[in-house]
Protein backbone atom coordinates (compact mmCIF):
# COMPACT_ATOMS: atom_id res chain seq x y z
CA UNK A 1 0.00 0.00 0.00
CA UNK A 2 1.31 3.72 -0.94
CA UNK A 3 -0.07 6.31 1.03
CA UNK A 4 0.47 9.73 0.80
CA UNK A 5 -0.21 12.37 3.87
CA UNK A 6 -0.93 15.65 3.53
CA UNK A 7 1.69 16.31 0.62
CA UNK A 8 2.38 20.27 -0.30
CA UNK A 9 4.66 21.03 -2.80
CA UNK A 10 5.54 24.54 -3.91
CA UNK A 11 8.05 26.04 -6.87
CA UNK A 12 9.49 29.15 -5.38
CA UNK A 13 6.60 30.65 -3.53
CA UNK A 14 3.24 29.26 -5.26
CA UNK A 15 2.41 26.11 -4.02
CA UNK A 16 0.88 23.97 -6.30
CA UNK A 17 -0.12 20.55 -4.24
CA UNK A 18 -2.27 21.72 -1.03
CA UNK A 19 -2.31 18.88 1.73
CA UNK A 20 -2.82 16.11 -0.82
CA UNK A 21 -3.48 12.96 0.39
CA UNK A 22 -4.21 9.62 -1.24
CA UNK A 23 -4.06 5.73 -0.67
CA UNK A 24 -3.09 3.21 -3.43
CA UNK A 25 -3.86 -0.35 -1.90
CA UNK A 26 -1.74 -3.26 -2.86
CA UNK A 27 -3.30 -4.40 -6.45
CA UNK A 28 -5.12 -1.90 -7.11
CA UNK A 29 -6.09 0.29 -10.28
CA UNK A 30 -6.74 3.62 -8.51
CA UNK A 31 -6.46 6.72 -11.44
CA UNK A 32 -6.57 10.54 -10.88
CA UNK A 33 -8.08 13.04 -13.06
CA UNK A 34 -7.93 16.70 -13.20
CA UNK A 35 -8.00 19.47 -16.00
CA UNK A 36 -4.45 20.74 -17.34
CA UNK A 37 -1.91 22.65 -14.67
CA UNK A 38 -3.67 21.63 -11.19
CA UNK A 39 -0.67 19.42 -10.05
CA UNK A 40 -1.21 15.74 -11.41
CA UNK A 41 2.47 15.54 -12.48
CA UNK A 42 4.08 17.17 -9.48
CA UNK A 43 2.00 14.65 -7.55
CA UNK A 44 3.46 11.94 -9.61
CA UNK A 45 6.93 13.62 -9.13
CA UNK A 46 6.79 14.11 -5.69
CA UNK A 47 6.05 10.04 -5.47
CA UNK A 48 9.03 9.18 -7.50
CA UNK A 49 11.51 10.99 -5.48
CA UNK A 50 12.26 13.99 -8.32
CA UNK A 51 10.30 16.53 -6.38
CA UNK A 52 11.32 17.42 -2.64
CA UNK A 53 7.36 17.79 -0.69
CA UNK A 54 7.43 20.87 1.40
CA UNK A 55 5.67 19.09 3.70
CA UNK A 56 3.79 15.62 4.44
CA UNK A 57 4.76 12.21 4.39
CA UNK A 58 4.72 8.86 1.60
CA UNK A 59 5.29 6.00 2.88
CA UNK A 60 5.22 2.39 1.20
CA UNK A 61 3.79 -0.28 3.20
CA UNK A 62 4.33 1.51 6.66
CA UNK A 63 7.53 2.34 5.69
CA UNK A 64 8.69 6.37 5.01
CA UNK A 65 10.47 6.68 1.29
CA UNK A 66 9.25 10.31 1.26
CA UNK A 67 13.04 11.59 0.92
CA UNK A 68 14.39 8.30 -0.98
CA UNK A 69 16.12 8.90 -4.56
CA UNK A 70 14.08 8.23 -7.43
CA UNK A 71 17.02 5.12 -7.84
CA UNK A 72 16.64 4.35 -4.31
CA UNK A 73 12.30 4.07 -5.62
CA UNK A 74 12.86 2.44 -7.92
CA UNK A 75 14.77 -0.12 -5.86
CA UNK A 76 11.87 -0.25 -3.51
CA UNK A 77 9.61 -1.61 -6.85
CA UNK A 78 7.89 1.77 -7.85
CA UNK A 79 7.99 2.17 -11.90
CA UNK A 80 7.07 5.53 -13.51
CA UNK A 81 6.16 6.60 -16.90
CA UNK A 82 6.59 9.99 -17.46
CA UNK A 83 4.10 12.20 -19.24
CA UNK A 84 5.78 12.95 -23.03
CA UNK A 85 7.38 9.15 -22.55
CA UNK A 86 10.93 10.38 -22.23
CA UNK A 87 12.22 8.26 -24.66
CA UNK A 88 15.72 8.42 -25.71
CA UNK A 89 15.49 9.44 -29.43
CA UNK A 90 19.11 8.52 -30.37
CA UNK A 91 19.37 4.89 -28.77
CA UNK A 92 17.78 2.08 -30.05
CA UNK A 93 14.41 0.72 -28.90
CA UNK A 94 16.18 -2.30 -27.64
CA UNK A 95 19.08 0.34 -25.63
CA UNK A 96 15.70 1.96 -24.70
CA UNK A 97 14.44 -1.08 -22.96
CA UNK A 98 17.82 -2.32 -21.44
CA UNK A 99 19.04 1.16 -20.31
CA UNK A 100 20.40 1.42 -16.54
CA UNK A 101 19.09 -2.21 -16.33
CA UNK A 102 21.69 -3.78 -13.97
CA UNK A 103 20.29 -7.16 -14.45
CA UNK A 104 20.26 -8.18 -17.88
CA UNK A 105 17.73 -11.06 -17.75
CA UNK A 106 16.65 -12.17 -21.69
CA UNK A 107 13.64 -14.06 -20.21
CA UNK A 108 12.25 -10.91 -18.57
CA UNK A 109 12.76 -9.47 -22.07
CA UNK A 110 11.04 -11.87 -23.49
CA UNK A 111 8.10 -11.61 -21.41
CA UNK A 112 7.70 -7.54 -22.16
CA UNK A 113 7.87 -8.16 -26.06
CA UNK A 114 4.90 -10.90 -25.67
CA UNK A 115 3.19 -8.08 -24.32
CA UNK A 116 3.92 -5.58 -26.74
CA UNK A 117 4.33 -7.62 -29.48
CA UNK A 118 4.47 -4.40 -32.47
CA UNK A 119 7.50 -3.51 -29.74
CA UNK A 120 9.64 -7.32 -31.13
CA UNK A 121 10.33 -5.71 -34.93
CA UNK A 122 11.15 -2.54 -34.65
CA UNK A 123 13.82 -3.63 -31.36
CA UNK A 124 16.79 -1.97 -33.77
CA UNK A 125 15.07 1.35 -34.36
CA UNK A 126 15.62 4.36 -33.23
CA UNK A 127 13.48 5.61 -30.48
CA UNK A 128 13.41 9.12 -31.65
CA UNK A 129 11.30 7.71 -35.05
CA UNK A 130 8.53 6.12 -33.67
CA UNK A 131 5.30 6.82 -34.51
CA UNK A 132 3.59 8.56 -31.12
CA UNK A 133 1.93 5.25 -29.82
CA UNK A 134 4.66 3.28 -30.47
CA UNK A 135 6.46 5.47 -28.19
CA UNK A 136 3.79 5.39 -25.11
CA UNK A 137 4.44 1.13 -25.53
CA UNK A 138 8.19 1.29 -25.52
CA UNK A 139 7.77 3.46 -22.22
CA UNK A 140 5.30 1.06 -20.59
CA UNK A 141 7.79 -1.11 -21.26
CA UNK A 142 10.59 0.03 -20.61
CA UNK A 143 8.96 0.27 -16.87
CA UNK A 144 8.14 -2.90 -16.62
CA UNK A 145 11.33 -4.88 -17.40
CA UNK A 146 12.05 -3.20 -14.02
CA UNK A 147 9.71 -5.57 -12.45
CA UNK A 148 8.10 -2.92 -10.48
CA UNK A 149 5.45 -3.71 -8.05
CA UNK A 150 3.84 -0.55 -8.59
CA UNK A 151 3.56 1.49 -11.78
CA UNK A 152 2.80 5.45 -11.78
CA UNK A 153 1.26 5.88 -15.18
CA UNK A 154 0.88 9.92 -16.43
CA UNK A 155 -1.41 10.47 -19.16
CA UNK A 156 -1.14 7.06 -21.02
CA UNK A 157 -3.74 8.18 -23.53
CA UNK A 158 -2.30 11.78 -24.24
CA UNK A 159 -2.37 12.25 -28.14
CA UNK A 160 -2.49 8.44 -29.13
CA UNK A 161 -5.46 7.31 -31.40
CA UNK A 162 -8.20 4.77 -30.12
CA UNK A 163 -6.32 1.76 -31.38
CA UNK A 164 -3.38 1.93 -29.52
CA UNK A 165 -5.30 3.12 -26.29
CA UNK A 166 -7.06 -0.13 -26.75
CA UNK A 167 -3.77 -1.83 -26.58
CA UNK A 168 -2.66 0.17 -23.37
CA UNK A 169 -5.77 -0.51 -21.62
CA UNK A 170 -5.04 -4.62 -22.05
CA UNK A 171 -1.75 -4.09 -20.98
CA UNK A 172 -2.37 -2.32 -18.30
CA UNK A 173 -5.40 -4.62 -16.98
CA UNK A 174 -3.12 -7.62 -18.19
CA UNK A 175 -0.14 -6.68 -15.49
CA UNK A 176 -2.66 -5.62 -12.97
CA UNK A 177 -4.67 -9.11 -12.77
CA UNK A 178 -2.03 -11.43 -13.66
CA UNK A 179 1.28 -10.06 -12.13
CA UNK A 180 -0.51 -8.26 -9.49
CA UNK A 181 1.38 -4.65 -10.61
CA UNK A 182 -0.43 -2.03 -8.75
CA UNK A 183 -1.18 1.09 -10.99
CA UNK A 184 -1.50 4.94 -10.22
CA UNK A 185 -3.22 6.95 -13.71
CA UNK A 186 -3.54 10.22 -13.80
CA UNK A 187 -5.87 11.01 -16.66
CA UNK A 188 -7.41 13.79 -18.49
CA UNK A 189 -9.85 11.48 -19.94
CA UNK A 190 -12.63 10.54 -17.63
CA UNK A 191 -14.09 7.61 -20.20
CA UNK A 192 -10.64 5.84 -19.58
CA UNK A 193 -10.04 6.43 -16.13
CA UNK A 194 -13.21 5.03 -15.27
CA UNK A 195 -12.66 1.98 -16.84
CA UNK A 196 -9.60 1.41 -15.77
CA UNK A 197 -9.70 2.33 -12.24
CA UNK A 198 -11.61 0.86 -9.09
CA UNK A 199 -11.36 3.58 -7.14
CA UNK A 200 -10.82 7.64 -8.20
CA UNK A 201 -9.52 10.90 -7.02
CA UNK A 202 -10.31 14.46 -8.54
CA UNK A 203 -7.61 16.94 -8.25
CA UNK A 204 -8.60 20.67 -8.60
CA UNK A 205 -5.95 23.46 -8.19
CA UNK A 206 -3.80 21.11 -6.36
CA UNK A 207 -6.32 19.70 -3.74
CA UNK A 208 -8.24 16.61 -3.96
CA UNK A 209 -11.88 18.20 -4.43
CA UNK A 210 -13.50 14.00 -4.57
CA UNK A 211 -12.96 10.67 -4.12
CA UNK A 212 -14.80 7.24 -4.34
CA UNK A 213 -15.11 4.09 -5.50
CA UNK A 214 -15.70 4.08 -9.59
CA UNK A 215 -18.51 1.99 -9.31
CA UNK A 216 -20.40 4.14 -7.06
CA UNK A 217 -19.63 7.80 -8.69
CA UNK A 218 -22.17 9.53 -10.27
CA UNK A 219 -20.99 10.21 -14.05
CA UNK A 220 -22.54 13.92 -14.03
CA UNK A 221 -21.46 15.30 -10.25
CA UNK A 222 -17.76 14.14 -12.06
CA UNK A 223 -18.04 15.73 -15.13
CA UNK A 224 -18.65 18.99 -13.17
CA UNK A 225 -14.92 19.08 -12.33
CA UNK A 226 -13.57 18.58 -15.32
CA UNK A 227 -15.80 20.57 -17.76
CA UNK A 228 -13.40 23.31 -19.24
N1 LIG B 1 9.32 23.44 -12.70
C1 LIG B 1 8.28 24.27 -12.48
N2 LIG B 1 8.46 25.54 -12.03
C2 LIG B 1 7.42 26.37 -11.80
N3 LIG B 1 6.13 26.02 -11.96
C3 LIG B 1 5.88 24.77 -12.40
C4 LIG B 1 6.93 23.83 -12.69
N4 LIG B 1 6.38 22.67 -13.12
C5 LIG B 1 5.04 22.88 -13.10
N5 LIG B 1 4.73 24.13 -12.67
C6 LIG B 1 3.37 24.70 -12.51
O1 LIG B 1 2.68 23.92 -11.55
C7 LIG B 1 1.33 23.76 -11.93
C8 LIG B 1 1.00 22.28 -11.99
O2 LIG B 1 1.75 21.64 -13.04
P1 LIG B 1 1.63 20.10 -13.37
O3 LIG B 1 2.58 19.81 -14.45
O4 LIG B 1 1.76 19.34 -12.11
O5 LIG B 1 0.11 20.02 -13.88
P2 LIG B 1 -0.68 18.80 -14.56
O6 LIG B 1 -1.93 18.64 -13.76
O7 LIG B 1 0.21 17.64 -14.73
O8 LIG B 1 -1.06 19.44 -15.98
P3 LIG B 1 -1.24 18.70 -17.43
O9 LIG B 1 -2.59 18.05 -17.40
O10 LIG B 1 -1.21 19.84 -18.38
O11 LIG B 1 -0.12 17.74 -17.60
C9 LIG B 1 1.17 24.49 -13.25
O12 LIG B 1 0.61 25.76 -12.99
C10 LIG B 1 2.57 24.60 -13.78
O13 LIG B 1 2.73 25.75 -14.56
MG1 LIG C 1 0.90 16.64 -16.32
Amino acid sequence: MLSVKNVSVSYRESFVLNKVSLQIPDGAIVSIVGRNGTGKTTLLKSIMGLLYPREGKITLNGKEITALSPEHKAKCGIGYVPQGREIFPYLTVYENLLVGLEERNSHILEDILDLFPMLKKLLPRLGGNLSGGEQQQLAIARALIRKPQMLLLDEPTEGIQPSVVMEIEKVIKLINKEKNVTVLLIEQYLDFALKMADYIYVIEKGKIVFEGLTREVQLEKLKEYLVV
